[in-house]
């Protein structure tokens, strides 16, 4: 058995209870995880797991770049077109919601939300483009936190953004705790970004907690600055290296 957990078993309860109309999809591209992740051109060298991937076009750029990734997320257990049709579905409600909201996001490059939603939706598109292949050589994985399918440390780098404290709400902290973990189990190092709660901005509440259990367990854990910033205030990654 690899990590944690009887993965087999695992994937089968998440199929059952991982529900698409629950999914919003909503993807960024190659040069907005440079930013997130201060990812440097050597950083792109190594050998990364995107954890939480999603419709995100990362994987398809790195890869036609010569990178090396895999992408996991339950949501590729739905079909391209299942996966086409629910961006569909949630696209306006996305857009229509950042109008609303628009006080709570930086709009200095990007000036709206439709603006915003044509870079979103062009990301999504180079990953729907990929993704049947993608699947085929497993370069998307359907793993879910917190339960990786990977040996010990077969990554160099593991990435995770907009899951991990942007859904606080909905994933506690011991959640975040053992997610965290289970990424340094398979990477000495992890970077997850960003550090605020949706819809809030408020810094998560899991954070001071998790720096606590990372420290307990002698991992170096650092709230560093990058140059993103949409949601206001959300200009800060969280590295982890492994003990
Ligand atoms: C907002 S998307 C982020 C996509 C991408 N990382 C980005 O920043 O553009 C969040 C993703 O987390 C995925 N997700 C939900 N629960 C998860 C879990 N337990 N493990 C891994 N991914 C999960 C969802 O399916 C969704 O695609």
């Amino acid at each position: 058995m690899v990590g944690n957990a009887h993965p087999t078993k695992l994937s089968s309860i998440i199929k059952m209870t991982l529900q698409l109309d629950r999914v919003v999809p909503w993807g960024r591209s190659l040069a907005d995880y440079r930013d997130m992740f201060a990812l440097s051109d050597d950083d792109l060298q190594r050998e990364i797991l995107d954890c939480a991937s999603g419709p995100s076009s990362f994987n398809a750029e790195l890869t036609a770049g010569g990178g090396r990734v895999i992408s996991c997320d339950p949501v590729y257990h739905f079909s391209r077109e299942q996966i086409q049709q629910r961006i569909d579905e949630t696209y306006p409600v996305i857009v229509e919601t950042l109008h609303r909201t628009r006080e709570k996001f930086v709009w200095d490059d990007i000036k709206t939300p439709e603006a915003l939603g044509e870079q979103r939706r062009a990301a999504m598109a180079q990953f729907l483009d990929d993704f049947p292949d993608g699947m085929s050589a497993a370069r998307y994985r359907t793993d879910a936190l917190p339960y990786l399918d990977y040996p010990d440390r077969q990554f160099d780098l593991a990435l995770s953004a907009h899951l991990l404290f942007t859904y606080s709400a909905q994933f506690d902290t011991d959640f975040h705790i053992a997610a965290i973990l289970e990424l340094l189990r398979v990477a000495p190092e992890v970077r997850i970004f960003p550090l605020l709660e949706n819809f809030t901005n408020a810094t998560s509440p899991h954070l001071a907690p998790v720096l606590q259990a990372l420290s307990d367990r002698g991992h170096h854990a650092a709230i560093e600055p990058v140059p993103y910033e949409f949601q206001i205030g959300g200009n800060e990654m969280l590295r982890v290296i492994a003990a």
